[in-house]
């Protein structure tokens, strides 16, 4: 079986000045040093990213972006492109979050483009993927995660892609406290990771990433990342603390360990 190194990923999403960044990603890095078992990465406001970054410095914690636009200058008024995020630090790109596709118009062609214009800069793509609580109900879960996958992996091969992480992060579950049961998201991690193989052949779905997002904490991270296809975690409010998030690193520790 493929070994896959687990990937802890902090969303901050609009939270934290300057000052409370540094503070934030200081007490991380502080905690984790040089060396980590898994990967674990922190997403702050772009406006904290120069400090966030110097705050990381010498850790083995690295730097994602929210979002980006899929070109990588012009007239596109209020964005960031792929090629400002590298010369910012980023070497991790959250895209397709359903809070975007929800209330900023993001559509799965434009997801797909941003997951073309990350790779060519070298960019890791964090594709977000998820269903609401009535598609869920509906018994349509199945169908949209995985439609969305199809949308933003076409006309891509897998080299190309290669280094793609997926994120799953059930809509109902996001800040909500409400967490899928562990049974629940390995049965569609697994789902996630079958079409993959069937898209892109099975050596490659077997490497890529496939974390775990929504109301992720300490007291379920160790369950979760228990499962064979959970990989990680796309973690929004328990990422906001030192106290929240570096147990769930310690997690994703055990997970490489095991
Ligand atoms: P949450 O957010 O951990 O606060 O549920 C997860 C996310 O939106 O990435």
């Amino acid at each position: 079986m493929t070994k896959r190194t687990p990937l802890i990923a902090g969303n901050w999403k609009l939270n934290k000045t300057i000052d409370e960044s540094k503070a934030l990603a200081g007490a991380i890095a502080a905690h984790v040093g040089a060396g980590l078992a898994c990967e674990a990465v922190v997403g702050p406001v772009a406006t904290s990213f120069a400090a966030v970054k110097q705050s990381l410095e010498g850790s083995a914690v690295g730097l994602a972006a929210q979002n980006t636009h899929w070109e990588d200058s012009g007239a596109w008024t209020g964005e960031l492109s792929p090629t400002l995020l590298v010369d910012a630090g980023c070497g991790y790109c959250i895209i397709g979050h359903s809070e975007r596709r929800q209330f900023f118009g993001e559509t799965d062609e434009g997801v797909r483009k941003k997951v073309g214009a990350l790779l060519v800069h070298k960019v890791v793509p964090i594709l977000c993927v998820g269903e609401s609580l009535e598609q869920r109900e509906a018994g349509k879960t199945l169908d949209v995660v995985l439609g969305q996958i199809d949308a933003a992996t076409e006309g891509y091969d897998a080299v190309a892609l290669a280094p793609l992480v997926v994120a799953y992060e059930p809509i109902w579950a996001i800040g909500t406290g409400l967490t899928a049961k562990a049974e629940d998201a390995q049965e569609v991690h697994a789902a996630i990771r079958g079409r993959l193989a069937e898209l892109k052949g099975q050596s490659w779905a077997d490497s890529v990433r496939i974390l775990y997002g929504g109301s992720v904490k300490p007291s379920n991270a160790d369950e979760l990342l228990s499962q064979p296809d959970v990989d990680g975690a796309l973690v929004g409010g328990a990422s906001l603390t030192p106290d929240n998030f570096i147990p769930i690193i310690d997690a994703g520790v055990r997970r490489a360990e095991s």
